[in-house]
This record gives structure tokens, sequence and C-alpha cells, in this order.
């Protein structure tokens, strides 16, 4: 039996979060620059797009660039830019034609001019959409999202918005850039390196996280299916014993 037909359609993540890892190390392995690899990485970014609405997942998120991305050489930051606006004006159909909404997260405003525009347009364009919810983690850093919370609700408090007492998880939750996307569920790591890198560190609390050593762009429906099986059969517990479950 095929891994997709081994999907349970009653135990699906409800949010799956990716870390696309290895686009360097790919292209290397081919002779080629690490650009090389980028750029045939926004393919498995359309792959794995597609298999989730497929398979009905509601929420996907992609590590696409993260704050510490921007000290990599000016040149492979500069082309990283430009395949994001390519790719938003290019997969712009593939998003309309599945039903897909386009949702950013990050400090957005570090994103060149051009960037932000095309961005916005597609989110706008995309806002009525309703299967499927596709976030770009972009110049995104977990703990740059944990201390502007910090200061948002410091001012609410100063202000006497709110009182320290007040301050709960809920609040918390809503200050962050994902205050519109449920916990993640399942975090997937390509290439082999088994560390978070500051992605969704509050978020992540009870997802399971599941490595593989595929480089990003040779990630397939068929890698993510494998994975979606591998989470089914684990027993989430939430911190009560098996027994309570059952
Ligand atoms: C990690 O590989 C990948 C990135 C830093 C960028 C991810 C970007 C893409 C998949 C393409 C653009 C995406 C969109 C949404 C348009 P790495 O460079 O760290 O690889 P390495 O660890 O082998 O060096």
């Amino acid at each position: 039996m095929s891994f997709k037909d081994q999907i349970d359609p009653k135990k699906l993540p409800q949010h799956l979060a990716v870390i696309m890892d290895g686009n360097g190390r790919w292209a290397k392995q081919q002779g080629k620059f690490r650009t090389f690899g980028h750029e045939k990485g926004t393919k498995a970014v359309r792959e794995i797009t597609e298999a989730c609405a497929e398979i009905n997942i509601p929420y996907l998120t992609l590590y696409a660039f993260s704050t510490e991305n921007w000290n990599r050489p000016r040149l492979e930051v500069e082309l990283l830019m430009k395949l994001l606006v390519s790719s938003l004006k290019k997969e712009i159909k593939t998003l309309q034609d599945n039903n897909i909404k386009l949702n950013a997260i990050g400090n957005l405003e570090a994103l060149p001019k051009k960037a932000q525009r095309e961005l916005e347009e597609v989110i706008d364009k995309t806002k009525e959409n309703n299967r499927m919810m596709l976030t770009l983690a972009l110049s995104y850093g977990s703990r740059e999202e944990i201390t502007k919370t910090i200061q948002e609700i410091s001012h609410k408090v100063k202000n006497n918005l709110i009182s320290p007492g007040d301050i709960d998880e809920e609040i918390i939750q809503k200050h962050l850039y994902t205050q519109n996307l449920p916990d993640v569920d399942l975090l997937i790591r390509t290439s082999g390196e088994q560390r978070i890198s500051n992605f969704l560190l509050w978020q992540i609390a009870y997802a399971e996280l599941y490595f593989t050593d595929i480089l990003w762009p040779d990630y397939t429906k068929n890698h993510l299916f494998e994975a979606i099986v591998n989470y089914q059969n684990r027993e989430r517990r939430f911190g009560k014993t098996s027994e309570q479950l059952s």
C-alpha cells in the first residue's frame, strides 16, 4: 500500500511546519552554485503545497528566510529575494487553482520594497480562499517575535489597558505573528540537521518533530506522505498517561 493510501484522513495534522534545509548542499553535490539549489527548492515548495492541499491539511507554514539568513553573502540574499518575487508572480495561479490563502509572518518591513509589494498583492488577491492557509516565514525569528510580543504587552500594561495578572498564554498567543494559526502539530526538517533554528519556539511546544536526511530540493509528495504516516503512528499524550488517553 502506498504511503498516501495509509493516511487516516481523521488524524491529519492541522498545522504542518517545515524547515526547508539542504538547498546549498544539494547544489554542491551537482557541482553547481548554491543559488541553483534555491531555484530547485522553489519546485519542492510547490509540490509540498499541492500535496497538503490534496490531503486537506489546513495550515502549512514554511521557513523560507530567517532573521539570521540576512548574514549570508549579499548575492545569495539578493537571489533569494528575487526568487521570492518571481515565485509569487508565478505561483499565484497555483494558489488560486487550489483555493489557497497566502499569509506571511516575520519582520516583513525588513524585506526589499518590491518583495513587500508583491507579497501584499498576492495576500490580498488570495484573501477569500479557504481550503488551506500557506504561511511563509520571511525574515522570521522566534526570539524576535517573542521580544516584540513582550514589548507590545508591556505597552498595554503601562497604559493601564491590562494588568500584569491578566497576562496569560492566550494573550501572548494573540500578540504573536501566528495569532491566526493553531499550534504546530508536526514539524519536519529536511537535510539531516536536527535542530529548530529559532523557528516557532512557542508554537511547537507539543509538536511532533520529524527529521529526514532528504535534501529539500529532492523532497517529494511521497516523502511528505511517509512523514504523515509516521506522525499518525505516534501517541500524542500532551502530558497525560497512555491509560488516560484510551
Ligand atoms: C535552506 O537551505 C534554505 C533556505 C535558507 C531558503 C529556502 C528557500 C527556498 C526553498 C526557495 C525560495 C522559497 C520561496 C517560498 C519562494 P540552505 O541554503 O541552508 O542549504 P545548506 O544547509 O545545504 O547550505
